[in-house]
């Protein structure tokens, strides 16, 4: 893998990821991962009414997964529980950019830790915790 096999936008997320790293007291937290590589990425979301005001990701992962995990928490940012939860993985990798079949999963690992992290948003609000 070079860096030269990802695009612009790619290689920006990477290099600057934006809303990366932990949060504090956060109201919903997901993962991502345990599929056809190592990479795993984390997201954790702050909600106030049934709107994401806030997500972050860590992540452990390839230059296009960071990427994954940088736009993802933009594109959550403003959107309700229901809206947020309908990002595809696809729609991930067609933001950044990744045509690549061995790289499409990317998304699929982002959109997988904020689905996790809405839902245990969900649980937590039912259980009143
Ligand atoms: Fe597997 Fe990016 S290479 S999630």
């Amino acid at each position: 893998m070079t860096e030269g096999a990802f695009s612009e936008l790619v290689m920006d997320h990477y290099r600057r990821p934006r809303n990366r790293g932990p949060m504090e007291n956060a109201d919903g937290t997901g993962t991502g991962g345990g599929g056809e590589c190592s990479d795993t990425l984390t997201i954790r979301i702050r909600v106030a009414g049934e709107r994401i005001v806030e997500a972050r990701f860590e992540c452990e992962g390839c230059p296009p997964t960071v990427a994954c995990g940088s736009i993802i928490t933009e594109m959550a940012a403003g959107k309700d529980l229901d809206e947020a939860a309908a990002i595809a993985g696809e729609s991930v990798c067609d933001a950044l950019g990744i045509v690549a079949a061995e790289y499409r999963h990317c998304g699929d690992l982002a959109a997988e830790a904020l689905g996790n992290a809405i839902m245990d948003h969900v649980v937590r609000s039912i259980e009143g915790r």
